[in-house]
Order: structure tokens, then C-alpha cells, then sequence
């Protein structure tokens, strides 16, 4: 940094340092909620030694956005009910320990994670660029079929990224940066990849992905969570009602990687495009939702360029909390945790039972690096890959 650049960022620092201090002594106080950082809590240290970090966001609603630099991984976002009540609506742990352990390892749910370098799955673990193969670990097999889930053995769910509290009008955020080196899970090319995430006045949690590359490599960004609008830990979520801007999904083999098709949703129990309870159909006899165990599958979002457009919408009634997820990206991803078996209790000491959480993981298409068809993944040198998703709460 040259001095003319340092001496133009102190404003933004001093006003970072004002905001963290702001929030660390409206929260210890118990005053009004404010905008900001706070100071960052120690979370755990890593198997190999590395300690990290917890930090919060606030906003003057009071909303609260607790991320840990292991994963950039959500653990905590507190969202007022129609009462104003606040609630943690995301599944996930209180310590670090609760994600490095090996029972977490062993389900690997990526509760709150940033997955990456390529969300979702690439079958048969290997994809051609460049006239290449690229053979990536086989980390999952469903119908007894591998492919590679979610960035590999190591993915971005699991390295340390740097943070930094960021600031600007009218939100609080948390900028996280990971490299990650050429050949790391078998991928080609250094990826430096910044992920954003922004608490707003409004109740926006927004995430910004930009990631730029020395080598032609697929990337794939996508964030994590597990929703439950009542609270985490308050049984399943089948009484949600979801709304899916998606007039079509990508079927899969039993492998659960797409066969190339775009079906239309019309008449089936994929069709969300008006709201449904995501328990009505879950169980109707449907070859689709057995290879899933349920829904595990991508939706094709009806969009037009790629502006942040509207994508999907939950509602819960007891609690009266509304979910909208806005994105850029041409897919979402709608799991509703049929894995999820309550081996793992959270921070509320619930255990995590069958669909107790879902995901809404906007996204490109799973394999779309061995699909011609689908929107391109891959990043080539000179590029910035460039996203945006927010997850909008209220209540009514
Ligand atoms: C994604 C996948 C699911 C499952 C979860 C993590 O959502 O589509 O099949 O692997 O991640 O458990």
C-alpha cells in the first residue's frame, strides 16, 4: 500500500474501528441495537494448529449475523418473528470443534459453509479442459455411484480464510479471502476468491463471490446454510411453504448427476412456481424424489440476463418469518435435508433430525463441467467470476 493509498482508506478504517466499537458496547450494554462489526471472538483451533475466528455483524433492527473465518461459514443469524422476536434460523454449532469433529466429518451436512471450488457434483469424479482429464477424490457416492461433492476432501468449507470487517452506508459486513493453490483437489489454476458477506438495514444477508484465476479452472461458489424459520433445533421444516421461480429442473440419474435434460416442472411434485409446503409432495411416489430421498435437485430459475432477480421465497406461519433468495446465478439447488439423521446436535443442544433444515444453494448447474448444454463454469485467466445472492428476511 503506498502512503497516499493507506491515508485514503483511514477514513474507512476509522469508521469500521467507530462501527465495531458502536456494536461491541450497544450488545454488552443491552442498548438499542446499531450497524457494525464487532471485535472478533476466538472460536476454536483448527486440528492442524490454526486458531479462528468468530465475528458478528449487526444491524439496528437487530438482526445478527455471527461468522466464523473456518469455512465462512454462517453459524448463527438471529431474524425477528412477526412479534419481533429475535431467533437463530440457521443449523450449526457453537464451537469449532462442533465442525472439525469426525462425526460432523463422517455426514458432512457443510452446515453454513462456503463450498467451493466447485459446489454440487461432478460425475465420475473427472472432467476434460483443454484436451485434459482432471481426476478429482470421489468423496461421494450416492446410488452407489462416486462423483466428486462439494470442492473435494479439503474444500472451501474447511480452510481458513483471511477476514476483514468491512463497512459501508447502510450495512456491516465481512470480507473473506481464500487462495487456493494450483492443483489443490485436483483443479487446475491459482483461484483467489473474496467472498463478501453484507448484513443490511434492511435485512438482507447478501454475499458477493468474485474469484479470478491464472488457468483456464470450473468454479462454482454457493453458500450452505440450513433454514429453519421457526428456530433452529424446532423440529423439521415440511410446514414451510415455498415458492421456486423455476418452471424447470435438471432431472438426475441415481447418482443424483443431471442427465442433461431440462424437464418442466408442470404437473409434478417439482412444481413450485405456486407456494406448496415443501411436506405436501415429499413423499409422493416419484422416481425423481426416490434417487434424491427426497428434494435434492436443481432448479432452472425463469430469468432474463443476469440481473438480481427474485428465485425463491419461504414462509413459515407460526412464526410469521419470510425467506426471499434474490441471485444472478441461472440455478438453485433445493435440499431439504434428507440426509440430516440427528447424529449431530447444534448450538441449542437439539438434535438435527430428517429435514430439519433445507437449503436454497444458488448456483450454476451440477456437472456442468462435463455438460455441454448447461451455462458454462469455467473461469478463464483475465476473467473475474462475479456473483451476487441475498437472503432477505421478514416477517408478517
Ligand atoms: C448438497 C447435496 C446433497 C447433500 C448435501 C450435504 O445439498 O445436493 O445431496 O450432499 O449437500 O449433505
Amino acid at each position: 500500500m503506498t502512503p497516499q493509498e493507506a491515508a485514503s482508506s483511514r477514513p474507512a478504517k476509522i469508521a469500521t474501528t467507530l462501527a465495531a466499537l458502536c456494536a461491541t458496547a450497544s450488545l454488552a450494554l443491552g442498548a438499542a441495537p446499531v450497524s457494525g462489526v464487532t471485535a472478533p471472538k476466538p472460536f476454536g483451533t483448527t486440528p492442524e494448529g490454526t486458531p479462528v475466528l468468530l465475528y458478528t455483524l449487526t444491524n439496528a433492527k437487530g438482526m445478527v449475523a455471527e461468522i466464523t473465518n473456518y469455512g465462512a461459514t454462517v453459524v448463527r443469524l438471529l431474524v425477528p418473528d412477526r412479534k419481533g422476536k429475535l431467533e437463530d434460523v440457521v443449523l450449526g454449532f457453537s464451537a469449532l470443534d462442533g465442525y472439525t469433529s469426525d462425526a460432523f466429518r463422517k455426514s458432512s451436512p457443510y452446515f453454513g459453509a462456503i463450498v467451493g471450488r466447485y459446489g454440487n457434483r461432478i460425475g465420475k469424479a473427472s472432467f476434460t479442459l483443454g484436451g485434459k482429464t482432471f481426476n478429482l477424490a470421489a468423496n461421494n457416492t450416492p446410488g452407489g455411484l462416486p462423483c466428486a461433492l462439494h470442492g473435494g476432501l479439503k474444500g472451501f468449507d474447511k480452510v481458513v480464510w483471511d477476514a476483514q470487517p468491512v463497512q459501508k452506508a447502510g450495512a456491516a459486513g465481512l470480507k473473506l479471502r481464500y487462495l487456493s493453490k494450483d492443483g489443490e483437489e485436483g483443479y487446475p489454476g491459482t483461484l483467489d476468491v473474496t467472498v463478501t458477506f453484507w448484513l443490511t438495514a434492511s435485512n438482507d444477508l447478501k454475499i458477493d463471490y468474485r474469484a479470478v484465476t491464472d488457468q483456464p479452472t470450473p468454479v462454482n461458489l454457493t453458500h450452505h446454510g440450513y433454514f429453519n424459520l421457526k428456530g433452529e433445533g424446532r423440529g423439521d421444516i415440511l410446514d414451510h411453504q415455498l415458492t421456486l421461480k423455476a418452471r424447470r429442473f435438471t432431472p438426475v440419474d441415481k447418482g443424483l448427476i443431471p442427465t442433461g435434460e431440462l424437464r418442466a416442472v408442470k404437473g409434478t411434485p417439482f412444481d413450485f412456481t405456486t407456494p406448496h409446503a415443501i411436506g405436501e409432495r415429499v413423499e409422493a411416489r416419484d422416481e425423481q424424489l426416490a434417487f434424491g430421498g427426497g428434494y435434492d435437485h436443481n432448479w432452472v430459475l425463469d430469468r432474463k440476463g443476469r440481473n438480481l432477480t427474485l428465485a425463491a421465497k419461504v414462509f413459515e406461519p407460526t412464526s410469521g418469518r419470510t425467506l426471499e433468495v434474490f441471485t444472478t446465478e441461472p440455478g438453485i439447488q433445493f435440499y431439504c435435508g434428507n440426509f440430516l439423521d440427528g447424529s449431530l446436535t447444534g448450538k441449542g443442544g437439539q438434535a438435527y433430525g430428517k429435514r430439519s433444515g433445507f437449503c436454497l444453494e444458488t448456483q450454476h448447474f451440477p456437472d456442468s463441467p462435463n455438460q455441454a448444454t448447461f451455462p458454462s463454469t469455467i473461469l478463464q485467466p483475465g476473467q473475474t467470476y462475479k456473483t451476487t445472492t441475498v437472503y432477505r428476511f421478514s416477517a408478517k
